[in-house]
């Protein structure tokens, strides 16, 4: 019997030795297994006599039992050891800091349109929208520009077919609203517009906002008092305007509003091109003419109108030197509004 305690001892050895379950696994094949060691011991029975063969039969089985429960223990403690170094491996520390979640932000054009936006809400103007493909009784004809006047060829009008085309202005929204919306009114209208141009300081594409208010009492008075509230608050701090008398087909009187050089404040400078101002809008009363061409009595009604640029201004705002930056959607450059 010797013979077993020896073997056992051997497996106890060679168990406690393997490194990994793999080892572990080479060790149950070699005692275990069809040509294992115990295995060949069993096969031994078939030389025993039947009186020797309970005995034997015995003690193979005790040691089968002994190896088995040496393997399991170590099987579990190398199982248990697998795992706590995976565990260290993958630990996550909560209290790291976070990765931040990148956020984007609106193009500094939307922050222009919806801070402009704002201000006439506030002031119980309507915001709309027109179409961009136009035709040109609402880009032109309506507008007092008839087929040959002057202003009409200096619109570099992108035309369509059949009489369309893409608006040049967002002065044709006035029509479409008068049209359709009971007097007084009030109401702006920003938007993209389109004309065939491109250097520096112009793109195809651009954008303006028209504003247009109607009642039976406003005055010029009341549209250069709005504006000056308006740009006060869009550049947020005090600004003298100036009014030049100037010509639009469907306002008349007409002018141009510049603001004191928000930068140099009148001093001259690199923005203002030494002049210390800024040109930011043309305006006007509505000609009589356009409001007779929508039915409406210009002995009783009276309004004002006004056309500015949004990326002009938001170049104003956010001291942009270059108007295509606007278009490229550069997120290096984006990223800073
Ligand atoms: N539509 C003009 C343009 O695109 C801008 C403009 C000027 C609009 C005077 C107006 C206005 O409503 O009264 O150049």
């Amino acid at each position: 019997m010797l013979a077993f305690n020896d073997i056992l001892e051997d497996a106890r050895a060679q168990i406690e030795l393997a490194a990994d379950l793999a080892a572990l696994d080479r060790v149950r094949v070699a005692f275990l297994g069809k040509k294992g060691v115990v295995t060949e011991l069993m096969k031994k029975m078939a030389e025993l006599t039947p009186a020797e063969r309970p005995a034997y039969g015995q003690t193979v089985n005790d040691l089968k039992s002994a190896i088995q429960e040496q393997l399991q223990i170590q099987e579990e403690a190398l199982q248990a050891e697998a795992l706590s170094k995976t565990l260290a491996a993958q630990r996550l520390d909560v209290s790291l800091p976070g990765r931040g979640l990148g956020l984007g932000s609106l193009h500094p054009l939307t922050q222009t349109r919806e801070s402009i936006e704002n201000f006439f809400r506030g002031l119980g103007f309507d915001i709309v929208d027109g179409p961009e493909i136009e035709d040109e009784y609402h880009n032109f004809d309506a507008l007092n520009i008839p087929a040959h006047h002057p202003a009409r060829a200096s619109h570099d009008t992108f035309y369509l077919e059949n009489g369309f085309l893409l608006r040049t202005h967002t002065s044709p929204v006035q029509i479409r609203y008068m049209k359709t919306h009971p007097l007084p009114l009030r109401m702006i209208a920003p938007g993209r517009v389109y004309r065939c141009d491109n250097d520096m300081t112009h793109t195809p594409m651009f954008h303006q906002v028209e504003g247009l208010l109607i009642d039976d009492h406003s005055t010029f008075a009341d549209l250069k008092g709005l504006l000056q509230l308006f740009l006060e608050d869009f550049f947020g701090q005090a600004l003298v305007l100036r009014l030049r008398p100037s010509y639009f087909p469907f306002t008349e009187p007409s002018a141009e509003v510049d603001i004191q050089c928000v930068k140099c404040k009148g001093q001259g400078c690199r923005i203002c091109s030494q002049s210390g101002w800024l040109e930011i809008l043309g305006c006007g009363m509505v000609h009589p003419q356009v409001l007779m061409n929508l039915g409406i009595d210009s002995e009783k009604f009276s309004g004002f109108a006004f056309g500015m640029g949004i990326d002009r201004l938001t170049m104003l705002r956010y001291e942009i030197p270059d108007l295509r930056a606007l278009f490229e959607n550069d997120l290096r450059f984006l990223k800073q509004f």
